[in-house]
């Protein structure tokens, strides 16, 4: 039996995707990425989704991660992309523009949970999960006994007195040149005492580009309860995470 989906990661800078092997949580193609067009309007990012899935000529289910509030199948935030996204349906619109095919979107930091769950480092983990993605922004998967609750949008909370992306991204760290002890202990260990104090999760797993660099700043996390370990996907957990959402949408309608 075939169990491959596709998925596609939509970010801040690049748009990547392949089939995905669902059976092994793993990319069945090396992944194929164009630069995000700049303004990353609709109409744009679409024509770049389509390159993407035409690359392989895929003509089966698509799954599409999106990094702001997405509901059905629908945008309602976009706090790090072109503004005129809000409101717009991207499934009905990436599923019009790939001639029909299936298509499923869901917020980028819940796609990457889904994944790191099944695949990653959340892994048979039960009571309270919590998944942050550090990037541009913040991302944020919650879960409970393996449950999703999505949309949580953890990343815009309010930390004295800023969004606390803004502070706690790893952009913040590289664009205000802070040395990581100093991003670490100050940012982000800052913001995760807070998150830990609304939803006393038994584990963090961090994620995003920088999960690469795990051993440069998660030794200076002392002040946290929870174990905090980085996310084992990487790079490619929205593509799997993606991919995985694309599949149980059609296995359910
Ligand atoms: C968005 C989230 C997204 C995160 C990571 C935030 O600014 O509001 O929806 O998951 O960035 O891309």
């Amino acid at each position: 039996m075939n169990v491959n989906v596709f998925g596609v990661d939509i970010g801040g800078s690049g748009i990547k995707g392949a089939p995905v092997d669902l059976e092994i949580g793993d990319l069945a193609e090396p992944r194929h990425k164009v630069l995000t067009p700049q303004p990353a309007t609709p109409d744009e990012v679409a024509d770049s989704v389509v390159e993407v899935v035409q690359h392989f000529g895929w003509a089966g289910p698509v799954g599409v991660t999106f990094p702001g509030v997405v509901t059905g199948s629908t945008v309602r935030t976009a706090a790090n992309v072109d503004k005129s996204w809000v409101g717009v349906d991207a499934g009905r619109l990436l599923g019009d523009r790939l001639g029909g095919l299936p298509v499923t979107v869901l917020n980028d930091a819940d796609a990457a949970g889904i994944a790191e769950m099944t695949f990653g480092a959340g892994r048979g983990r039960h009571g309270t999960v919590i998944l942050l993605t550090l990037g541009t922004g913040i991302g944020s998967a919650v879960f409970v006994d393996g449950r999703l609750v999505p949309n949580t949008e953890l990343g815009h909370l309010e930390l004295k007195g800023h969004d606390a992306e803004k502070r706690a991204s790893s952009k913040a760290r590289e664009d205000e040149e802070l040395s990581w002890e100093h991003w670490a202990t100050r940012r982000l260990q800052r913001y995760m005492a807070h998150v830990e104090m609304l939803f006393s999760p038994e584990l963090f797993i961090i994620g995003g580009g920088v999960s690469r660099k795990a051993d440069r700043f998660l030794p200076y996390l002392d002040g946290i309860e929870a174990e905090i370990v980085p996310a084992e996907l990487q790079n490619n957990a929205g593509i799997v995470g993606a991919a995985m959402a694309a599949r149980a949408a059609s296995s359910a309608g």
